[in-house]
């Protein structure tokens, strides 16, 4: 059973801006020449550092690596554990969720992260990943 739900972290609009343009500039760099789709990632720490990420992908595609995994990796290498809040970012219409296997990887460090979710133009929409992924399977289920 996933833990009761702690208070939902919340944000100003100008810290929320901030992330969300983090993001949005992550997205340059996205190496997607097989999907064409571009997708960046803002990751911000417990501490106030935020990591970015895009997606890379590979001509073996099922390596194809999605922009939050890679904010994740980069975080967790520098030293930090646990998150506030991570803003996803791409140039389609319709905002892009945070895929399947990231919200595994979410869960590991951070089972209540606010998501912010930026489409074309810069709208956003905010979530919680213990509604996008809940009873997920996780650290405690291998204490
Ligand atoms: N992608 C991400 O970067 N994050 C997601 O949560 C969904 C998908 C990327 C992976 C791939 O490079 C492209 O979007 C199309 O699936």
């Amino acid at each position: 059973m996933a833990p009761a739900t702690p208070t939902r972290s919340s944000a100003s609009e100008a810290e929320d801006a901030a992330l969300a343009g983090r993001a949005v500039a992550a997205l340059a760099h996205a190496y997607s020449p097989y999907s064409q789709v571009r997708v960046g990632a803002a990751l911000l720490a417990e501490d106030g550092r935020v990591f970015t990420g895009c997606n890379v992908e590979n001509a073996s595609l099922g390596l194809s690596w999605c922009a939050e995994r890679t904010a994740v990796v980069k975080a967790v290498s520098e030293g930090a554990r646990s998150f506030r809040a991570i803003a996803v970012a791409t140039d389609l219409a319709r905002p892009v969720m945070p895929c399947g296997a990231c919200r595994q990887v979410l869960f590991e460090f951070a089972p209540y992260l606010r998501i912010l979710v930026v489409g074309a133009g810069g709208k956003r929409y905010e979530t919680f990943l213990e509604d996008l992924f809940p009873e997920a399977f996780g650290p405690a289920d291998l204490r």
